[in-house]
């Protein structure tokens, strides 16, 4: 899938049709990064949390050893103690680097390390950096933007123009700018069209690196107006701050949580001691998460207000690849089996120097999404080493080391009759130490928005005449779909009516199921596949004489017939 704006437009107008997802706070104007769910996808997302739940902590698969893994779950508190933060490294590190334009009517803002910056060369001096929102020089808007600023034969039609376009935006502002003016005249006194026409001759571009790395941000033009009026980075933290308690003063000051996993950290001794766990276990939680984001984008992808559903797997240091090896491809194989085709999903290791300092290795669940051209984030699988309970044992005082009572219940006989060696062993490896994590982070609203780009197809359909009528067709897999089946009478008499909301009474209580009993039969079907409904069982005259209902599949169209007392298990058996 190559990024595709229509297609991105016409699904987020489906989603505000059908009432899947509306842009928050709506009838006063929305607030950027905010969204709420409808009544179709509360229960899209709420499929997809619990699915995570149930496969994940009630039921994960079994362990590379072919033992059944211990989780649990927890839901911790939104607000946190702030200590819990300057333990987490969040208030000191949390910070995206910003840049805003000065410019009258831009004033636009953006993280600096996702502008990406290309070098404008006269000779081998740097005149100016050409800046543009993508993520990297690499990227494919990056490399079209070269083309087109260098005039490459290979330059698209489009690319042409829009080079030409941009050689004099450039120019105009460049020309204004010191450093060409530095330039410019040490190629002789010129007059100010021959400058002009040096300057244009003369330039070259060159992918360079992202803002970041250019030391004076007022020679990066603003990829939004093109003006050289870019302040330097300055620092932001992405924690919304808030008070507790009456006082608005600094010792009342709190955070509310940009993530989920530190609740799991502070929690880890409480699980320990209340469950009798052992290593290894891990440790489950689905709940919001805020974070004051720059620049919320691309529909829900990048919000303020989003849900996590994160695993803190807790493990001996030892065995620590092998699970990470393992909820790599379990967490992998989760969105493939929900309907995630593998050529739109990817899993890519992290290189070495995207890696924290403390994480040895992480792997990126990636989907190449309507909006974007590169694969994006859905989850990170990181091995993060003792980093977070080293940090909360030296933060908090309290002791958060593991004791493996069983391994010693079998070496103490080696120390007995030596006390002082009993204890000193029983303080160190291999009975006491600070477990290894493994931490699979999912997005709750990243996972929808891939499960409903995914659905979100066109075809075609036959109507009431039987002649074939464009649809558009959420092909939800059943398990996630928000309505699981809608019942129709087919007309509105001979008991049909009473019959259908029979048996969808019947239906309703073991499943999300709809019924519509107005309008012609093509249109309910057509209404029912927007919403991604995977049946739709319709009485006719047929039941009142033989028992049994038509069940329509909304991807094969085809039609089977199954007695009506058999619907709820036949519904069952297909959702399992
Ligand atoms: N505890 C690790 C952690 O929070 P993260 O990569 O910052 O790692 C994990 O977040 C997941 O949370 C991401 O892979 C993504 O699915 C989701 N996520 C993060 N920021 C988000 C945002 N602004 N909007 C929506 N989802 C977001």
């Amino acid at each position: 899938m190559a990024a595709d704006a229509t297609l991105m437009e016409k699904l987020t107008a489906l989603c505000k049709r059908r009432g899947f997802i509306f842009p928050g706070s709506e009838i006063y104007g929305g607030l950027g990064g905010f969204w709420d769910y409808g009544p179709l996808g509360v229960e899209l997302k709420r499929n997809v949390k619990e699915l995570w739940w149930r496969d994940m902590v009630l039921n994960p698969p079994t362990g590379p050893d072919g033992k059944e893994i211990s989780m649990q779950g927890i839901d911790a508190a939104l607000i946190m103690n702030p200590k819990v933060w300057e333990a987490s490294g969040h208030v000191g590190g949390f910070r995206d680097p910003m840049v805003s334009c000065k410019a009258e009517g831009c004033k636009a803002l953006f993280r600096a390390d996702q502008v990406a910056v290309m070098k404008c060369l006269i000779g081998s001096t740097i005149v100016a950096h050409i800046g543009l929102e993508a993520a990297s020089k690499d990227s494919p808007e990056a490399v079209s933007l070269i083309r087109a600023l260098n005039d490459d034969p290979q330059c698209t039609k489009q690319e042409r123009r829009r080079g030409k376009e941009l050689r004099r935006a450039i120019r105009d502002a460049a020309l204004e700018h010191p450093a060409v003016r530095q330039v410019l005249p040490t190629q002789g006194q010129l007059a100010e069209d021959e400058i002009e026409e040096t300057f244009e001759r003369s330039l070259r571009t060159e992918p360079s690196g992202s803002l970041l790395s250019v030391e004076d941000a007022s020679t990066v033009s603003c990829p939004r107006c093109g003006k050289f009026t870019l302040t330097e980075p300055r620092e932001f933290n992405l924690m919304f701050e808030t008070h507790v308690g009456a006082l608005q003063a600094a010792s009342s000051k709190a955070y509310l949580r940009p993530e989920t996993a530190q609740g799991i950290f502070v929690n880890f001794s409480n699980v320990l001691d209340t469950m009798r766990v052992k290593i290894p276990f891990g440790i489950g939680q689905v709940g919001k998460a805020l974070r004051n984001e720059i620049n919320p984008r691309n529909f829900t992808f990048r919000s303020r207000e989003f849900e996590q559903m994160e695993i803190e797997f807790f493990c001996h240091p030892d065995t620590a690849m092998e699970w990470y090896d393992f909820w790599r491809k379990v967490r992998y194989d989760w969105y493939v089996n929900l309907g995630l085709k593998s050529e739109n999903l990817r899993l890519r290791d992290q290189e070495g120097d995207e890696l924290a300092h403390y994480s040895k290795c992480c792997a990126d669940i990636e989907y190449l999404f309507p909006f974007s051209d590169e694969f994006q984030e859905l989850e990170g699988v990181a091995h993060r080493g003792n980093y977070d309970l080293t940090k909360h044992h030296e933060h908090s005082g309290k002791d958060l080391t593991y004791f493996d009572d069983e391994l010693w219940q079998q070496d103490a006989h080696k120390y007995k009759g030596d006390k002082d060696a009993a204890k000193k062993a029983k303080r160190e490896m291999p009975y006491r130490y600070l477990p290894t994590v493994i931490e699979p982070s999912a997005g709750a609203d990243r996972a929808t928005l891939a499960f409903l780009c995914e659905a979100y197809t066109e075809d075609e359909a036959p109507n009431d005449k039987g002649q074939m009528d464009k649809r558009v067709v959420m092909k939800f897999h059943p398990k996630i779909a928000p309505i699981k089946a809608a019942f129709f009478p087919l007309v509105n008499k001979e008991g049909m009516p009473e019959l259908a909301q029979q048996l969808y009474r019947d239906a309703k209580q073991h499943m999300h199921v709809f019924l519509d009993v107005k309008g012609a039969i093509g249109r309910r079907y057509r209404r029912q596949d927007e919403a991604g409904t995977p049946f739709c069982i319709t009485v006719d005259g047929d039941t009142l004489k033989d028992g049994t209902v038509t069940i329509r599949d909304r991807d094969t169209l085809e039609q089977v017939r199954v007695a009506k007392d058999q619907v709820v298990s036949w519904l069952k058996e297909r959702l399992a």
